[in-house]
């Protein structure tokens, strides 16, 4: 199988760093999906995009004996560094399972959870996916997803920023450059604001949603500044930044980093029974 063609972001061992601060930076909410979905021993889990395996470290600790944790993902780099932490003295295993998601595979059999983290958002038109899995499982089954909410905090950063905090210029630009990027590339950037009506439209049952504030300290800045260094030459290539306002703003974004800021982004908490 080659390299994903959709996934935008990096699958270096940098960007797995990135990945590890986004999952501290989602350590309740990650939390909070898990006793929604009530993951127990010994449940064979399904998750997509597992990426490192951050998330999927929490999933096994709630597994214990005969739990399965099955991690799909299109990046063999990044499945390799999940196998890597994952496979140890637990009572649950890991299946690490190379497959892009988007075309539903025989690794769904038996699942009593569907579970994902920051992956939606990446499949083009993901509404398509979403609606099969339902033909896909046993009615029942327990489905959740935690996603990016990348466009509503942005409405106070603009207000802010017209009222007194020009500086806060470097989080507009960055909000900018990652929905560009994401639109080119014809992902799903609001697949977490519109989530919930869409599983309710579905069919699946039981669909509870919630919003969640994302951090806006130093960890915030450290995700965005990652976020240029990985994905650089592509917003240059998409005539979004030259090199020289990429450095310019990598470095804005750096000078913020003790200020009080807004959030620049949430997340959502969808949860349903198929
Ligand atoms: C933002 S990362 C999140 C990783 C992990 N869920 C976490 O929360 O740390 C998105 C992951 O989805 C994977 N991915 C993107 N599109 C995919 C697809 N169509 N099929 C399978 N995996 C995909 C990427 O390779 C990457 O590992």
């Amino acid at each position: 199988m080659s390299e994903p063609q959709g996934y935008v972001l990096g699958q270096s061992a940098r960007a797995a760093r990135r990945l590890e601060i986004q999952d501290a930076h989602f350590a309740a909410v990650s939390e909070r999906l898990l006793d929604e979905l009530q993951v127990r021993p010994p449940d064979r889990v399904i998750e997509l995009g597992c990426g490192p395996g951050g998330f999927s470290k929490r999933v096994l600790c709630r597994l214990g004996a005969g739990g399965v944790l099955v991690g799909v993902d299109t990046s063999e780099g990044l499945l390799a560094q999940a196998s890597a932490l994952l496979t140890g003295p637990g009572p649950a295993r890991f299946e690490p399972t190379r497959a892009d998601i988007s075309e539903l595979g025989p690794w769904l059999d038996g699942a009593d959870v569907v579970l994902g983290r920051t992956v939606l958002h990446h499949v083009p038109m993901v509404e398509f996916m979403l609606g099969r899995l339902r033909t896909r499982v046993r009615p029942g089954t327990r489905i959740g997803f935690l996603e990016p909410d990348f466009r509503t905090p942005l409405a106070r950063l603009a207000y802010l920023e017209a009222t007194g905090r020009p500086e806060l210029a470097p989080l507009r630009h960055w909000a900018t450059a990652i929905n560009q990027l994401y639109e080119v590339n014809r992902l799903s950037p609001d697949a977490g604001p519109t989530l919930a009506r869409t599983l309710e439209t579905a069919g699946y049952r039981h669909v509870r949603g919630s919003w969640f504030e994302g951090r806006s300290d130093q960890m915030m800045i450290e995700n965005m500044a990652m976020f240029y260094e990985e994905v650089g030459p592509q917003l240059t290539a998409i005539g979004l930044f030259t090199a020289e306002q990429l450095a310019e703003q990598l470095a804005a974004l750096r000078a913020l980093a003790a200020l009080p800021l807004p959030a620049v982004w949430g997340i959502h908490l969808v949860a349903c029974e198929a």
